[in-house]
């Protein structure tokens, strides 16, 4: 049944204050995928509390590892030492695109695995294609049948790797299963997120010998073992630019804490050019403001370190309110800009051709009900909504809540008017007008 849960924003409310930046949602699930491999238990720290992480967290105890939140917000995993459970169900990995990084985790310790074809956010055709021909590089025989695919490993021995595209996923499936795979093993054209350097730096603290982590190649030289250790995931780059441009996108002047800056050097370079003040403060502190009207800017989406994908839609809403034309392009996902009917709605004027959008930037934006289409389309119109004249109720908010810890406290403690209404609950609004007709 299609819930009727939704986020009610008053919009207009320059945001204003403290934020403090979460765990990065795409390190933790590749940290929790490859704890899996270690003897013992593994605590990791700074895992952002959202429902990707949690069903993650419930697909591997249907696989028989122990896996439980801790009081101070890590959360502890221990796999069994024995073969763990060939197939996790496939409601549950077909919910998550990132279940597919059982892939190289489940190779990396054991002979056999099957997982169903992952699902996710719908961005385009996301194919896996890249991950199999690497696991099979490394001595994996791969059948996909009935949307599960079945691979097993017998004398598997590193060997060089050479990606097509410098695919986050692929690279640290191959990265996982090198790393128990005997012999030396490169990936050429690997990818270079700061996710892909933080699960190399996790995998070498439990006894792994990775180098090159953050360049084009990647060099692993297989161990026998890989022994459980205490670990941090790094700040979430995607959720800190969201805050950012929500800052610049109402007018406030909001301090991030908690954050990278060097991860997100490629949104505060196009901040900077549309005249947003961005400053490093503190170490791990940034302070957003913008002094007057934005500034039109081109962009196009690429791997790191280019403009992030996964900032496309909310850059686009922060365009649409510049003072003349900006050209968006979207360079590694087909399907990603769902959020522009919904963007019309409230008055912006934005043209899609193929993989560009055409931003022509409007005075304001007016309030409306919407439907979060995807993970970052629903962020983006979020802050539309926050900057918007007037109430917006956003609809699908499920989609949100897959990659953001507590989004409507942090943007109240920023002075947004923002409130989740549940199911069948009114919102005060609508309570308020029918009282009126009562009365
Ligand atoms: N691709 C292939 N073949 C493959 C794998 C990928 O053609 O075997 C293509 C994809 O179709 C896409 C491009 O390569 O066009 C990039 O895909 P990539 O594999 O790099 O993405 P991913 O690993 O599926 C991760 C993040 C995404 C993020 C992308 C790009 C996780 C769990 N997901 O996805 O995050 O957009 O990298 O940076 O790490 C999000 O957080 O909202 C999100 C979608």
């Amino acid at each position: 049944m299609l819930s009727n849960n939704r986020l009610r924003i008053e919009g207009g409310v320059p945001l204003r204050g403290r934020v403090c930046i979460s765990g990065a949602k795409n390190a933790a699930l590749v940290l929790i995928a490859a704890s899996i491999m270690a003897k013992g238990e593994t605590i990791l720290d700074n895992v952002p509390y959202i429902e990707d992480v949690n069903v993650l967290i419930r697909i591997l105890q249907e696989m028989g590892v122990k896996v439980h939140w801790n009081e101070d917000h890590s959360l502890s995993i221990q796999a069994p030492d024995d073969m763990i459970r060939v197939q996790a169900s496939a409601d549950l990995t077909r919910k998550l695109r990132a279940s597919n990084l059982l892939l190289g985790s489940m190779l990396g310790r054991q002979a056999k695995v099957a997982i169903s074809v992952p699902g996710g956010c719908d961005i385009g055709l996301r194919p896996m294609d890249l991950h199999i021909k690497g696991v099979q590089a490394l001595g994996a025989t791969v059948d996909i049948k009935h949307d599960s695919i079945f691979a097993e490993r017998e004398n598997s021995k590193g060997a060089p790797i050479y990606l097509d595209f410098p695919s986050v996923g692929a690279t640290e499936n191959i990265m996982m299963m090198a790393a128990l795979t005997p012999g030396d093993s490169t990936i050429e054209n690997a990818a270079k997120e700061p996710e892909i350097v933080n699960l190399a730096s996790y995998l070498n603290a439990m006894g792994a010998s990775i180098r090159g982590a953050g360049t084009d190649v990647i060099r692993i030289t297989g161990v026998p073992e890989l022994k459980a250790v205490r670990y941090s995931t790094i700040p979430d780059r995607i959720e800190a630019g969201t805050y950012m441009l929500a800052a610049a996108a109402t007018g406030g002047e909001v301090v991030l804490e908690n954050v990278i800056p060097q991860h997100v050097y490629p949104v505060i370079a196009k901040l900077r050019e549309m005249g947003v003040v961005v400053e490093e403060q503190n170490p791990g502190e940034l302070l957003v403001k913008t002094p007057g009207k934005l500034k039109p800017v081109d962009i196009k989406t690429m791997p790191y370190p280019g403009f992030p994908t996964d900032m496309q839609p909310q850059i686009a809403v922060l365009l649409g309110l510049s003072s003349g034309t900006s050209i968006v392009t979207e360079g590694i996902f087909e399907n990603r800009f769902k959020y522009v009917d919904e963007m019309t709605k409230m008055g912006a004027h934005i043209t899609v051709e193929s993989s560009t959008a055409i931003i022509d930037g409007v005075q304001s934006y007016s309030g409306a009900s919407l439907y979060a289409p995807d993970l970052r389309a629903g962020a983006a119109l979020v802050m539309a909504a926050l900057a918007a004249n007037g109430i917006s109720r956003i609809y699908n908010i499920h989609y949100i809540e897959r990659g953001y810890e507590d989004l409507p406290d942090k943007i109240r403690s920023l002075g947004g008017e923002m409130v989740k209404v549940n199911d069948g609950a009114e919102d005060s609004d609508a309570m308020r007008r029918m009282m009126l007709k009562v009365i």
